[in-house]
């Protein structure tokens, strides 16, 4: 395949400046790297915030996106025959460097990326669908599942492992945001590890459709505090032994930690400071979902769980998040954020085709 020497990409100029489509060279892998023709681009809250509150990057002009899928169209002199070849399908997250604060992003026509935070998927899904998948595993697996000494989790056996299926039947599991596109690969999770009641938030006319990913029940998210726990109260014995909150405002941070049960453990999606003492105070244990393959705590959990996730998405047991594609290509993220800056976004992830940015 051969590869164009410069490409399309959306660039952030500066720290809370503009997007802008600008022709970029594409870049050459190194050793371990693959470099990826990006067929499809999702987009996420997280780029949005980056542009308006000038968070996790400190290096501009930056590219961002930080889910994508494509075809691999060089691979590094390192990377073994066995694990990657040009043509592979793949999906992956953006690059992002939590350390020095930089980021290479999925809205480009092209990335490169180190081989071992990617991977396959098999054919019954498309690149949009692909696309969905990197984040919401990675941001749902990672805190409920990472066991490394000193990681932000509830240290679950994991599902894919084997002894891992059904492991935790009996427990209660609430995710607060269930329509969410985190929330829907929590609960996708939780169905795995064997939790039993999986009960959801989200507006009831996804209820249908949350109850196919694994919710046992859904309870209204628009009810009013009071009514959400005595609705819980209905279907549960007690309050739940875990809790993910894929939305992690006030409102939901405080619906769930009075949900989480003396002892148990609640995840949240965004910073935890306040929560977390006032769980510390009520003997509950509260962890920060770190979201990336790449971070260096969750390195040693995201090998074997991106090299078993060909075949969960193969057989059914993960599924991707129903998408919505925007038209113009990279031309199309602009709006796209705005919509989820606004909430008009609900239980679908906006994709992009790179490809056809004009
Ligand atoms: N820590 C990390 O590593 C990490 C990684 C990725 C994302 N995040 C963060 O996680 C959050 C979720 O991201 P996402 O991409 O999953 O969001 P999303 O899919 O864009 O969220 C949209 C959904 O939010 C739901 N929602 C809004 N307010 C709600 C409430 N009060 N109760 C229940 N549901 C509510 C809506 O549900 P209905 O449709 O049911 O109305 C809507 O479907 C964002 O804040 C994001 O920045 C963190």
């Amino acid at each position: 395949m051969s590869i164009p020497a410069q490409q399309k990409a959306l660039v952030l100029e500066a720290k809370f400046g503009k997007f802008a489509v600008q022709t970029t060279d594409v870049p050459r892998p190194g050793p371990g790297d693959l470099l990826v023709k990006i067929e499809a681009t999702a987009l996420n809250p997280a780029d949005w915030k980056i542009q308006t509150y000038g968070a996790l990057i400190n290096a501009y002009p930056a590219v961002l996106g930080t889910d994508g899928s494509g075809i691999v169209i060089a691979v590094g002199e390192k990377v073994s025959s066995e694990a990657f070849a040009v043509g592979d399908r793949v999906t992956f997250q953006g690059d992002i460097d939590m350390e020095k604060q930089t980021m290479r992003g999925t809205y480009a026509q092209y990335l490169t990326l180190p081989h071992e935070f990617v991977a396959k998927f098999p054919d019954n899904l498309s690149f949009d669908e692909a696309a969905t998948v990197s984040s919401g595993v990675a941001t749902a697996a990672l805190p409920l599942y990472n066991h490394v000494e000193g990681a932000d989790s509830v240290k679950l056996f994991p599902p894919w492992k084997e002894g891992g299926r059904g492991k935790y039947a009996g427990k209660s599991f609430l995710v607060v945001g269930g329509a969410t596109s985190m929330g829907q690969f929590a609960i996708q999770f939780a169905r795995l590890s064997g939790f039993s009641p999986i009960v959801a938030t989200a507006s009831v006319h996804h209820s249908a459709f949350l109850k196919t990913l694994g919710a046992t029940q859904v309870v209204d998210r628009k009810l009013a505090a009071g009514e959400l726990q005595a609705e819980f109260a209905k279907i549960a014995s007690g309050p739940f032994d875990v809790v993910y909150d894929a939305v992690s405002v006030a409102d939901t941070l405080h619906l769930s930690l009075a949900a989480t049960a003396p002892g148990g453990h609640l995840v949240v999606v965004l910073s935890p400071a306040e929560t977390a003492e006032e769980a510390r105070k009520q003997g509950k244990n509260v962890h920060f979902a770190q979201g990336l393959f790449m971070q260096p705590i969750n390195r040693e959990v995201s090998g074997p769980l991106l090299s078993s996730l060909p075949k969960l998405l193969e057989t059914g047991d993960i599924k991707p998040n129903r998408v919505e594609v925007l038209s113009g290509g990279l031309n199309g993220v602009v709006g796209g954020l705005e919509r989820l800056k606004a909430n008009q976004v609900s239980g679908v992830k906006l994709v992009v085709h790179p490809q056809e940015t004009a």
